[in-house]
């Protein structure tokens, strides 16, 4: 038994909402997209308020960026104490000390022995976006290789190294040149009748074969891979695979850049997703848990290669801004204090565990898969032909937004449930949010599809 942390007491949207809707709709664009038709009114560590008194549990995040919770007490005090001295300076032109603590902090606990440098910036997508310019400016070459199913943000290089046509990129181009797309494995969707050791044989030559076919290697500045993949569906790759594009990598002098945007900071078991490959990343992106809300987004990186680019070349007006790092910096306190990355290992268990139980019971869930606690569950319409079932997914999230769990897709074929909840949800909170999700199945089969 839990107790009942949801709690939906009005349609949704309720009155208040609604009427802030009606103003939305008439002064923002429809480009940009909603989950739920509410409005938040107060969130605190796993659960959300909305205006008209509903509460959610949360099992987005927003979108991968509330690993240590909302309304963290250490990173509002941190954010509260900094603005008592100083909000902003601007780094490039009066620097301040929290941008130092804070890259002297993830230079320690980055992968690798080696010295690094730290840069920061506002968004995931201007990190990636800087990474590429780095590399560029440190290889002297242009190209960069990104994968199938990535995602990497919305600006035009970044869209361009992104997949998933709709809604990212249609009538968006022309994109930027010299971007090449490589293949990741998706074990779940390999064919039939290979194994999954001939399937990354295959995905794996695949990859060399991009220096046949497409691009030189030599003319390659860097391969930006998401540890697991995030928006692509909560793929992991094998560690096999990411060691052979890390080989190649070396090989031919590019460099190897882990995206650890939403892998990142506790989410999958280890404060780097790439840990668990055992290789060293070139460069790290990182952005969305590090600030807790604050925007911040940083660049991680051997500091031969970071240091490659001359005075004034990198920088923002608000780039790694004093709120920012003091929320980062709190943050990576409240990871180490609450020992967020062992906790994520447990979470993640009792998720896998539950979709596991479900998969038995449904004949819809072709697959469970995760890494820590970067779990999800892919629907299908017919186990066999693995035909990707999206209605079915829109409508378990629609029945668990109605019984207050926010829930949100991934894939490129949007039928992918993912797990992003805040790592400091109670286990109660998380049962229920369980229970939630296993009602809203029922209520969206309506009986309608056979169970295993
Ligand atoms: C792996 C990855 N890279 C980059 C981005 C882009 O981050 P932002 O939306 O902050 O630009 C995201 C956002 O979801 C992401 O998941």
């Amino acid at each position: 038994m839990t107790d009942q942390f949801a709690n939906i007491t009005t349609p949704l949207p309720g009155s208040q909402s609604e009427k802030l809707l009606e103003r939305r709709n008439n002064i923002v664009p429809k480009g940009v997209s909603y989950g739920i038709p509410a409005f938040v009114d107060t969130a605190k560590g796993a659960l959300v308020r909305d205006v008209d008194g509903n509460t959610f549990i949360d099992f987005v995040g927003a979108i991968g960026t509330i690993n240590v919770g909302h309304g963290h007490p250490k990173v509002k005090q941190a954010i509260h104490d900094q603005t008592e001295r100083y909000i902003h300076t601007g780094f490039n032109v009066v620097m301040y000390e929290p941008y130092i603590e804070l890259a002297e902090k993830l230079a320690a606990i980055a992968p690798g022995s080696h010295d690094k440098k730290v840069m920061f910036l506002n968004s995931g997508a201007e990190a990636v976006e800087n990474a590429v310019k780095i590399a560029r400016k440190y290889t002297k070459r242009p190209g960069v290789i990104s994968f199938n199913r990535g995602f990497h943000g919305r600006t035009l290089m970044t869209m361009t190294m992104t997949s998933k046509v709709k809604p990212y990129k249609y009538e968006f181009g022309p994109f930027a040149p010299e971007v090449y797309k490589a293949p990741y494995p998706y074990a779940y969707r390999r064919p039939i009748q290979v194994s999954e050791t001939e399937y990354e044989d295959l995905i794996i030559q695949e990859f060399r074969d991009c220096f046949v076919n497409d691009v030189a290697p030599e003319t390659i500045a860097a391969v930006v891979m998401e540890p697991v993949q995030g928006e692509g569906g909560f793929i992991v790759p094998s560690k096999r695979f990411v060691q052979a594009v890390y080989e190649e990598c070396q090989k031919h002098g590019i460099l190897f850049v882990s995206d650890e945007i939403q892998a990142g900071f506790g989410r999958t078991g280890k404060y780097f997703g790439i840990e668990h490959f055992d290789v060293v990343p070139d460069l790290i992106t990182v952005s969305k848990s590090l600030g807790a809300g604050v925007p911040i987004s940083g660049v991680i990186g051997r500091s031969e290669v970071m240091d490659a680019a001359s005075p004034g070349e990198l920088g923002g007006t608000y780039a790694g801004s004093p709120l920012g790092c003091a929320a980062a910096l709190a943050v990576l306190d409240i990871i180490e204090e609450e020992k967020l990355n062992e906790r994520a290992e447990k979470l993640g268990r009792i998720v896998m565990d539950r979709f596991r139980q479900l998969q038995t019971k449904y004949s819809f869930i072709g697959d469970v898969r995760g890494l820590g606690s970067m779990c999800a569950m892919e629907l299908v319409k017919d186990l066999e032909t693995k035909e990707p079932n999206k209605a079915l997914t829109n409508q378990i999230i629609h029945e668990a937004n109605q019984r207050g769990l926010l829930l949100l897709s991934a894939g490129a074929y949007g039928n992918v449930l993912r797990i992003l909840m805040p790592l400091v949800i109670t286990e109660d909170q998380l049962e229920e949010g369980l229970d939630i999700i296993e009602a809203s199945i029922k209520e969206a089969i309506g009986g309608a599809i056979p169970a295993v």
